[in-house]
């Protein structure tokens, strides 16, 4: 079995091509991948599987729709945004895209087609994808061309993608369901060139045009064992940027110089970029949920919350702390610090199977209600509606999401779905109490709180992935005092 297996590792390794494509691979970048690894830590066969699993399940729908049709799934990549003239923003792949192929060139487009005569999950994969060039190349860099695209990814097979528009008449005929995002796709002039002026074309067809919206998500709940150690990667890196940045800053510090300290750990520790623009908001610019202008001093004595997050080998972790500048919690501040770390942990005591995103809020408002009530932020003999009508407006976001490659991944899977292993979600309850809150005891005004961990569902204990980051209270000032 292991001889067969570093066979099979020796051949897909000796396949590739001797240069460089448009992404690592094995054989340029040793130091990130392994041979047979498409994109860090993810295996041709672990996409192969997603790829399967996919016609597997629009198998099972057309089944149940009756549908006894063929069938292609098309899925396009991102297309390179600029931010001026000639000037792009760094490239962000379509995640959908992505999860199916690992293939992180844009303007390419993936086809998996239900092969006549076979039944599925039996299918071909075929990628579209831009041409080798070398005017574009001298510029841009080098590309993978179709024969990189094959070695690296393992797809069926590649072409350059001004011959997509050969197969478009075969694509779509009377015989076959289109499966495709129509909704949103994600690649403007690949859509309107192509994809729109087909499906305008088979009008009469409609009810052959199925989404493939919900069929992606439903695979990307549940994350393999892989995606769970790149998943926990992502929460190391995190974590430690966290902790180097909280002992580093020091008031007063202007919030944008601690963004790049926050950055620069995380790139430092092999992430390729953040995951999101970081909300860095110190005293009552805590209240903004999205204030990401980060441009003001801290001053000493003030808290700062920082939510931040990066993005190593295409997952992301999504953490939130809120420490204070001059490494001392005040009474007041670490009341209502306290307040929030109770409710956090009591949320993620209950992240097990069987409960649900919605159930934790529930739990979350009804105990944000009481702490509000302990601290006197609103008054005692309030009825428990009028404590969770409080919480909602201390805490006017929900208890959390799911997280992957997206932030905010997978946001058409309901809140209601039962947790199970392998769902990953963020715990993030606050207290946000603006200054100008006159209802509010005066020592709170002004702060704003949020604890926020990652985590992942499993048949035990829950896993917290940013478990590294400190959030108790001995914790925080120690690191912020005396180092780590
Ligand atoms: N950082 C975005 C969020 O916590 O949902
Ligand atoms: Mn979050
Ligand atoms: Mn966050």
């Amino acid at each position: 079995m292991v001889q067969r297996f570093s066979t099979r590792m020796q051949r897909l390794f000796s396949n590739l091509p001797k240069r460089y494509l448009g992404q690592p691979s094995p054989f340029t970048h040793a130091h990130l991948l392994k041979p047979g690894e498409v994109t860090p830590g993810l295996t041709q066969t672990e996409y192969a599987l997603r790829r399967h699993k996919l016609m597997s399940n629009i198998q099972k729908e057309s089944q149940a729709l009756g549908l006894e049709t063929d069938h292609a799934a098309v899925f396009l990549s991102s297309a390179i945004m600029y931010m001026s003239n000639d000037i792009p923003f760094p490239f962000h792949q379509n995640n959908d895209f992505l999860y199916l192929c690992g293939f992180l060139e844009p303007d390419s487009i993936l086809i998996l087609q239900s092969r006549p005569g076979h039944s599925m999950p039996s299918h071909t994969a075929t990628l579209f994808l831009p041409r080798r060039d070398s005017g574009r190349e001298l510029w841009d860099g080098p590309r993978s061309g179709p024969d990189g695209a094959v070695a690296l990814t393992g797809v069926d097979q590649a072409y350059p993608l001004e011959e997509f528009k050969d197969v478009l008449p075969r694509l779509f005929d009377e015989k076959v369901t289109l499966w495709y995002d129509f909704m949103r796709p994600s690649h403007h002039s690949l859509h309107s060139n192509f994809i729109q002026p087909l499906i305008e074309s088979n009008i009469k067809s409609k009810d052959r045009i199925r989404s493939t919206r919900l069929l992606t998500q439903q695979l990307r709940l549940i994350k393999s064992q892989a995606e769970i150690m790149l998943m926990k990667k992502a929460g190391h890196i995190s974590s430690q940027a966290f902790i180097e940045t909280m002992h580093w800053s020091k008031a007063p510090v202007n919030e944008a110089l601690i963004y790049a300290k926050f950055e620069f750990e995380c790139r430092a520790r092999g992430a390729e970029i953040l995951a999101y623009p970081p909300v860095i908001a110190g005293g009552n610019r805590a209240n903004t949920l999205h204030y990401v202008k980060n441009n003001q001093i801290v001053k000493p004595g003030e808290l700062v919350l920082l939510d931040g997050g990066c993005e190593a080998s295409c997952y992301v972790s999504d953490i939130t702390r809120t420490w204070p500048m001059n490494g001392k919690f005040t009474a007041a501040q670490e009341e209502l610090y306290e307040s929030v770390l109770e409710v956090q942990k009591s949320c993620l005591s209950l992240c097990i199977p069987g409960t649900s995103l919605e159930n934790l809020y529930s739990h979350m408002l009804t105990q944000l209600g009481n702490k509000l009530k302990d601290l006197g932020i609103v008054q005692k003999r309030c009825s428990d509606s009028q404590f969770f009508k409080a919480a909602r407006t201390y805490c006017p976001h929900h208890v959390g999401h799911y997280l992957g490659m997206d932030v905010h991944d997978t946001p058409d899977m309901s809140r209601s779905l039962l947790l199970q292993p392998g769902m990953v979600i963020t715990i993030e309850p606050g207290i946000y109490v603006p200054e100008n809150d006159t209802e509010a005891l005066e020592k709170y005004r002004g702060m704003g709180i949020r604890i926020e961990d990652d985590v992942v569902i499993t048949e035990q204990a829950p896993l917290i992935l940013s478990a590294e980051c400190p959030k108790e209270v001995y914790e925080i000032q120690q690191v912020c005092l005396q180092g780590h």
